[in-house]
């Protein structure tokens, strides 16, 4: 009999939101009165197959992080361990602490603070049904051109092949920590990335729009809207 071994989530939460502007590293900039963080953790935990959430917080945040989730209960185990320089690196160092019975991991970032819960289920479900890689995108809406270093455009790929990608992306734990392993540099944006370098085959499922990143201040003000709305819908419902 093959024993299934449990769902774990990467958050990196190491940044510092330039961005965004402002103080505060912004997984810690609030939604609502509640970090950034705390959301995207809740959303994760919130799907049921996710059994432990490792935090990769910003270096001088990691007690803070930690008394966070003392006070937001989220249902799943909370490990919170210290970023690195790099998106790249704080997932390096949140693997890095996996307990051996994790099978399949989930890297979703903080900055992504209203994933449905639904999304990280399908993740989870295409991961566990034999795909080694797993990503949300969505199909992009704006033309996109490639261009020169000093202004011109240099083509346009067709837009019909173009997907803007997603947290959380899916791996099984091997994949993904020997794409990490053999990393030498920061190579890529996403985790995929490292993945695709070893001829990975990658499966892409539908996104969310409700998965968008908080990157610029227009976010926030989007991010804010969406908490409204559901925290209405929860009233009324
Ligand atoms: N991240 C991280 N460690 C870093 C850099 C980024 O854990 N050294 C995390 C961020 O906290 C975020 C996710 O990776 O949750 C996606 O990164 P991004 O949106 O670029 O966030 P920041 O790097 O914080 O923002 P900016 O690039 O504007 O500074
Ligand atoms: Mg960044």
């Amino acid at each position: 009999m093959t024993v299934l071994g449990r769902t774990a989530a990467l958050v990196p939460a190491a940044g510092r939101g330039e961005r965004l502007g402002a103080g505060v590293p912004k997984a810690l900039r609030t939604i609502g009165g509640i970090p950034m963080l705390v959301h995207a953790v809740h959303c994760l935990a919130s799907s049921r197959v996710v059994d432990l959430v490792v935090i990769a917080a910003p270096e001088t945040e990691v007690d803070a992080v930690r008394a966070l989730f003392v006070e937001h209960e989220s249902g799943a185990e909370i490990v919170v361990v210290a970023g690195g320089e790099t998106r790249q690196a704080s997932v390096a160092r949140a693997l890095l602490v996996l307990p051996d019975d994790v099978d399949v991991v989930l890297v979703h970032d903080a900055a992504r603070p209203f994933v449905p819960s639904e999304l990280v289920s399908a993740v989870v479900h295409e991961v566990r049904s034999g795909h080694d890689a797993v990503i949300p995108a969505l199909a992009v809406t704006d033309t996109i051109k490639t261009i020169d270093g000093s202004g011109f455009v240099t083509g346009t790929p067709d837009r019909s092949s173009l997907r803007a990608v997603q947290t959380p992306q899916g791996f099984s734990r091997s994949v993904l920590q020997a794409a990490h392993a053999a990393a030498d540099d920061d190579l890529t944006t996403d985790d995929a990335g490292l993945v695709e370098l070893h001829g990975v085959a990658v499966r892409v499922i539908p996104g969310h729009e409700e998965a968008f990143k908080v990157t610029r201040p227009i976010d926030l003000l989007l991010a804010e809207a969406l908490l409204t709305k559901r925290r209405a819908a929860r009233t009324n419902g």
